[in-house]
This record gives structure tokens, C-alpha cells and sequence, in this order.
């Protein structure tokens, strides 16, 4: 291994404090020229949803789709935050060797009978009972209401064919009347960063930024349209799809061998899809593999747990992908490439929070809550601590009243109070 190869390589992933208040100024700028419908690389998805008065309650089937699980939920609503789970269905979309309803060769048809058997599931075959739907579509879709939502473009690498341009929530209607359901009636259409500011916001107020920081990454926020009639609403920024920043040569190789070359730029360089790849590609260069690993974000957390100081863990890692023996050295090499993936991705997530947050609050940042949801938020070693540190290098000292909160599971309640609020 060539030591200093791989020193630069981790190099490349150091973002400066410069960098993220680059990064601040741009989201700002784009979200401000996006409402002006000025060219801006954020969609800036209007949502037609503004934020709940507490006051929602009743039963609703809530659809969660947008990652590697699909799941359906019959829930109850109570008012004031309170809720009840009355029954849960999650599978998974893919199962190698199995099924597949998001890769090259599935169809819309097969992908909405899936979910419909699935809702046949959680509802026990009940078709006469009528019941209103909450669905938390977790893909860039421009809606003209509620309920119309229109798939602009596949991310997160799905290939399901016959759904882009199209209703989804036509799409489900469709196949739930083959299988006899026009009981189950389709209503609302939310992102799921939509979903998660929704969630938070019934239980308690003050929270306007939504985000969602998993398999995919996206963030919405709550525009009152200070300075037009507009009705206020929760807009869908679609941040995966910012471009203006500042790309290394693996980024690079990862976006030319993606399924959509230049589109979800940030995505790519920050999410738990892309970050495991990112590593494989630095790993193929700095230890010259002809094949390319298949690590993924899994792994990454798998590397950054290793507190010893043999770094074992590092170590059996990576012997089981590539046979190879590391030194401790070189295992500890293998870790700082790891953490500065990882701790890049933090920074970058953080700065656009700001670029939004300057947005909303152009004179002074009051206290405020961010109500973020995912799986790197949560359980990813050294994420939060990184988080805040960047907060605190754009923000100064009005970082100390930004809380970073957890909303876990916002997709479920968030799809039922959508069904509840445009029922
Ligand atoms: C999608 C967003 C979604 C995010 C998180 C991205 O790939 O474009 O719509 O909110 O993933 O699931």
C-alpha cells in the first residue's frame, strides 16, 4: 500500500470551513432565485400541505415507499402528537434471488400490486369498509394538489419502468381496483421529508425544516411567502440535486456509473447509497484492484466503531472483501478514509440546513428545531458530533440554540396526518 497515495486521497474528501459557507450561501441563493422560478438546481417542490393544527384524529391507512422497505400501516389519530399503530405490514422491494420490483426489467404494474397485496394484508381483505390513504412517495414528483403528483425521475438507483411522468397515486388506484378495492381510496401525496416535518410539527409547533438523511438524502421547509399572496406551504427542495459544489475524482467516477450521470450531485456525495461506493472507489485506486469492493455505508459504520487500538474489526473487514492482510498502519489508514467520507458528508448536509435557515430567517436565527429522519442520522458513528461543529462554523454562535432532532418514523404518521388534513 503506498502511504502516501492514500494520504491523498483522504485529502480529497477535507471540506474547509470556507467550503460550507460556500455551500450556505449557494442554497440560499438557489431556494431565492427557485421562488422567483428563476433557473436554481433545486426543484423547490411545492407540496400543497402547509403544517398541521394538532387538532387531526381518525383512522387512516398510511403508505410508506421510498427505500428498501415498503410498508403499510393502519393508524390511529388522537389530536395533540398522540397516535396508535392498529396494525404494520414492511417488506422489502428487492430479495436477491428472489423478487425485484425496483431494479433494470420490473414493471409499475407488478411494483403497485405489490403494494396492494400488501394493503390487502394489513386491511384483511376488508372491502367494505372505506378507507382513506396517506401516501409518503419518497421520490422528486411535482403535484398540482394533494393528490396529483407526477414522478419527475427515478433516484436512489430505481429502475422501475412506466412510472416516471405518470400519477402514482393513479397507478395505485389502478391496481387496487384489479384486486376489487375502491374502498381504499388514495388522497394525499407527500415526500417524505414533507412527511417528517409533518410528524414533528403535530407534536409540537416552531419546526419549519424537514430532512431526511438515509439511503437518500432531501430536505424540505415550511415558506410562508413573506413578500406574495401565495398560499403558504411546505416546499420539497429536492438538496440532493444541488449541484454547486466542489467534486474529487472519485465523485466523479461514481456519478459518470450511476444510472443518471449528473443529477442528485449532493445526493451522491453524502447519502448512504453512495457513500459505501464512494470508499470502494477509493480503495480500487489506492490499493490498485482490478475489480471493484462492494462496501456500503454498513460497512462504513463497521469502520468507524472500531475504537481498539489493534483496529481487528478494520481489519477482518477488509480481508473478507479483497483476502488481503493489513498492518495496523495501513488498517488505520483505511479508517481515516472512512471517517473523512463519513465527516464530509456531516459538514455538507449541515451547511445547506444553514443556507436554508438564512432563508427563513434573514435578519436573526432564533432557537429553532431541525427534525431530520434516516438511518445515517441516527446510527452512523461521529455524524451528529460533525453536524453541530459545521453549525457552529457557519453559524457562530447562533448555532447553540439549533437542535438537531431525531423524528423517527415520521413516514407513517406523516402520510396519515396528509390523509387526515385533505380529507
Ligand atoms: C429523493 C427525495 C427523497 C430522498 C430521501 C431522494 O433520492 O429524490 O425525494 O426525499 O431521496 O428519501
Amino acid at each position: 500500500m503506498d502511504n502516501n497515495k492514500f494520504s491523498a486521497i483522504i485529502n480529497t474528501f477535507s471540506t474547509s470551513q470556507q467550503d460550507l459557507m460556500d455551500i450556505a450561501a449557494a442554497v440560499r441563493y438557489d431556494i431565492e432565485e427557485g421562488l422567483k422560478g428563476n433557473t436554481s438546481s433545486l426543484k423547490m417542490l411545492k407540496s400543497y400541505i402547509g403544517l398541521p393544527s394538532g387538532q387531526e384524529e381518525g383512522k387512516y391507512l398510511a403508505l410508506d415507499f421510498g427505500g428498501t422497505n415498503l410498508r403499510v400501516v393502519l393508524i390511529e389519530l388522537h389530536k395533540n402528537g398522540k397516535f396508535t399503530i392498529l396494525k404494520k405490514v414492511a417488506k422489502p422491494l428487492k430479495v436477491a434471488g428472489n423478487y425485484d420490483f425496483v431494479g433494470k426489467g420490473s414493471c409499475a404494474k407488478d411494483m403497485f400490486d405489490f403494494i396492494t397485496e400488501i394493503i390487502d394484508e394489513v386491511i384483511e381483505g376488508n372491502k367494505n369498509e372505506e378507507y382513506f390513504l396517506g401516501h409518503t412517495f419518497s421520490f422528486p414528483s411535482s403535484q398540482t394538489n394533494i393528490y396529483n403528483a407526477k414522478l419527475i425521475t427515478w433516484t436512489k438507483e430505481f429502475a422501475t419502468s412506466g412510472v416516471e411522468g405518470q400519477v402514482v397515486n393513479d397507478l395505485l388506484k389502478e391496481s387496487l381496483s384489479r384486486y376489487g378495492f375502491n374502498n381504499v381510496k388514495p388522497i394525499a401525496v407527500i415526500n417524505d421529508t414533507v412527511a417528517v416535518l409533518l410528524a414533528a410539527a403535530y407534536k409540537s409547533s416552531d419546526t419549519y425544516i424537514g430532512s431526511i438523511y438515509a439511503t437518500g438524502h432531501n430536505t424540505c421547509y415550511f415558506e410562508s411567502y413573506p413578500e406574495s399572496n401565495s398560499q403558504p406551504m411546505i416546499i420539497n427542495l429536492e438538496i440532493g440535486n444541488f449541484y454547486k459544489l466542489a467534486v474529487n475524482k472519485y465523485d466523479t467516477i461514481l456519478n459518470n456509473n450511476s444510472e443518471l450521470p449528473d443529477h442528485q450531485r449532493l445526493e451522491k456525495m453524502v447519502s448512504g447509497r453512495y457513500i459505501g461506493e464512494l470508499f470502494s472507489y477509493c480503495l480500487q485506486d489506492g490499493l490498485q484492484l482490478e475489480k471493484l469492493p462492494d462496501f456500503t455505508s454498513i460497512d462504513l459504520s463497521t469502520i468507524l466503531n472500531d475504537n481498539s487500538t489493534t483496529l481487528n474489526d478494520v481489519k477482518t473487514l477488509i480481508t473478507n472483501h479483497l483476502s488481503i492482510e493489513l498492518s495496523t498502519e495501513n488498517a488505520r489508514l483505511i479508517q481515516t478514509l472512512a471517517q473523512n467520507i463519513v465527516s464530509r458528508s456531516a459538514r455538507i448536509v449541515a451547511a445547506t440546513y444553514c443556507g436554508i435557515l438564512w432563508h427563513i430567517f434573514p435578519n436573526n436565527i432564533p432557537r429553532h428545531n431541525i427534525v431530520i429522519d434516516g438511518s445515517l442520522f441516527e446510527k452512523m458513528p461521529t455524524v451528529t458530533d460533525n453536524m453541530h461543529e459545521a453549525l457552529h462554523q457557519v453559524l457562530g454562535s447562533d448555532s447553540a440554540g439549533i437542535n438537531l432532532v431525531l423524528e423517527n418514523g415520521g413516514s407513517i404518521l406523516g402520510a396519515a396526518l396528509a390523509a387526515a388534513m385533505s380529507k
